[in-house]
């Protein structure tokens, strides 16, 4: 039985292969992971990640190879008690308390009977949490903390059940840095009590950070597994790019430097918001220009996102105002790309053009169907969206390539403001290198730009100015050109 403490069992993965249909999604997939180490999984959108962990788990069977639990050779992971897979939903309950998810799925400890033993349950609960280093009010409802907490209150919950092995898919990618900074040093420390972590994740800062030993996915096999002992961050960009040969990212630059205002500088004003309040935000004042990449940063409660409804009109102020230019519209990018907005049974094409078919529309109001398909073909190649047809159904994609779908989609809407919430969250390196680069372009005389992220290279790569939102008011706007990472994170 899972035993409270103790090493975890070492892992034996020998020549995995996942196919759907004719698509070989994994192959040929050797590892060896022993107790005590903190392995991050990387690759591409669409490498196969999800999938190799969704196999392990037994959400699909392998169609080929072994996986060994120590000495004994079984069919899943999943019903093992020595190991817990982490999703990016969590699985947690909102309207019920930390104690009771915490308990979620198990008998409930009892005094005699049916009486429960409620404060037995409320000392484990508290003890559970401390092992990952919270201190809460166990009590609470799950939906009143952070996201960072409740990822913590998730890796508590698989621990507390005994899991010894962890699998963390993406957990941190919708975090703040703060947030995913205190759950990347929980897993830490769980590997150096001698469990075994395997996290995927985009952030070479996590792999550098906080893992021992690097996994590279690419196109379903395993591209590179070494140690990052002595792995510096060029040298792990170098490792990605060299093979990814397919991703002719911009060269030698991952990471361009902040929007050319040679264009003009700041035009007219496009979109402002005088003394506006809607959901947590408000009163916010904000001006939008022609030509400008307008930055907004915050930790989560804090009103951020709400300011980015505002601002693209899809929430309207319950006081004070929003005044748009004569002619003007606006597009969204919304920050939960995985469930805000994807037709999940059309293709990839049509998910691209949905808005924008007025665009399309030839002599008497037939749909330029060719130029259409072209036009969301040209976006698929750009935003390195894989499978690269937009032919595929949206259903199929990869986390990371449903948010770059989305995210094409309002770039092809003929806006004067784009509002983009999170750009790059869940996109792969070189995608974000390219996102940066198309927003980048997008001001000129017409058209101006908000960015809402939590992401601080987001900021510095593409805005002009920035400010942070705190309990739903933005503070005074600073030039991104005096700012570089650190000071970046002294204003944060
Ligand atoms: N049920 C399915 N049927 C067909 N193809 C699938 C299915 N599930 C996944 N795929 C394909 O398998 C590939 C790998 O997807 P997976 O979700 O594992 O990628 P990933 O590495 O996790 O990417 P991301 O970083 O975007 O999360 C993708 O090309 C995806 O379209
Ligand atoms: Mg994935």
């Amino acid at each position: 039985m899972a035993g409270s403490a103790g090493l975890a069992p070492t892992l034996r993965i020998a020549g995995l292969g996942r196919s759907f249909g004719r698509v070989e999604v994994l192959r040929d997939i050797d590892l060896e992971i022993g107790p005590g180490e903190f392995v991050g999984l990387m690759g591409p959108n669409g490498a196969g990640k999800s999938t190799l962990i969704k196999v392990l788990d037994g959400v699909y069977p392998p169609s080929a190879g072994t996986i060994r639990l120590g000495a004994q050779q079984v069919p899943s992971l999943g019903a093992s008690p020595l190991v817990g897979f982490i999703h990016q939903d969590l699985g947690l309950i909102d309207g019920l308390t930390v104690a009771d998810n915490l308990r979620l799925g198990q008998s409930p400890l009892r005094l005699v009977g049916p009486v429960l033993n409620r404060p037995a349950e409320r000392a484990a609960a508290a003890r559970a949490l401390a092992a990952v280093g919270l201190d809460l009010p166990v009590t609470g409802p799950v939906g009143d903390l952070s996201p960072g907490e409740k990822a913590l209150v998730a890796i508590a919950r698989a621990f507390a059940r005994g899991a010894r092995i962890l699998f963390v898919d993406e957990a941190t990618s919708t975090l703040p840095p703060p947030d995913a900074k205190r759950v990347v040093a929980a897993l830490r420390a769980m590997a150096n009590a001698g469990s075994t972590v395997v996290m995927v994740t985009h952030k070479l800062s996590e792999i550098l950070g906080a893992t021992g030993r690097v996994v590279l996915l690419l196109d379903g096999r395993i591209a590179a597994d070494r140690s990052t002992t002595g792995l510096g961050r060029a040298e792990l960009v170098r490792m990605l790019a060299s093979h990814e040969k397919g991703a002719a990212g911009p060269a030698g630059d991952p990471r361009p430097g902040p929007a050319d205002p040679a264009a003009g500088g700041p035009g007219r004003t496009l979109l402002r918001l005088d003394g506006a309040h809607g959901g947590r935000a408000g009163p916010v004042d904000l001006v939008v220009r022609a030509g400008e990449v307008v930055g907004l940063t915050g930790t989560p409660g804090s009103g951020l996102h709400d300011v980015g409804y505002l601002a693209h009109g899809s929430l309207r102020p319950s006081r004070g105002t929003r005044t748009l230019a004569a002619g003007v519209r606006t597009a969204l990018v919304p920050p939960h790309r995985e469930t805000q907005g994807g037709f999940p049974d059309l293709d990839v094409g049509v998910n691209l053009t949905v808005s924008a078919l007025r665009r399309f529309r030839g002599a008497f109001g037939l749909l330029a169907r060719r130029r259409e398909r072209a036009e969301g073909q040209r976006l698929v190649t750009r935003l390195k969206v894989r499978p690269a047809d937009v032919g595929t159904e949206f259903r199929l994609l990869s986390g990371g390539n449903k948010q770059k779908v989305i995210f094409g989609r309002a770039l092809l809407r003929e806006a004067g403001v784009h509002v983009l919430c999170e750009p790059t969250r869940g996109v792969d390196v070189a995608a974000r290198a390219e996102i940066y680069a198309l927003v980048r372009r997008l001001p000129d005389e017409h058209t101006g730009v908000l960015v809402v992220t939590s992401d601080a290279e987001d900021l510095l790569a593409v805005c002009d100015r920035l400010a942070t939102v705190s309990d739903g008011t933005v503070s005074d706007f600073r030039p991104v050109d005096d700012l570089d990472e650190t000071a970046l994170e002294a204003v944060l």
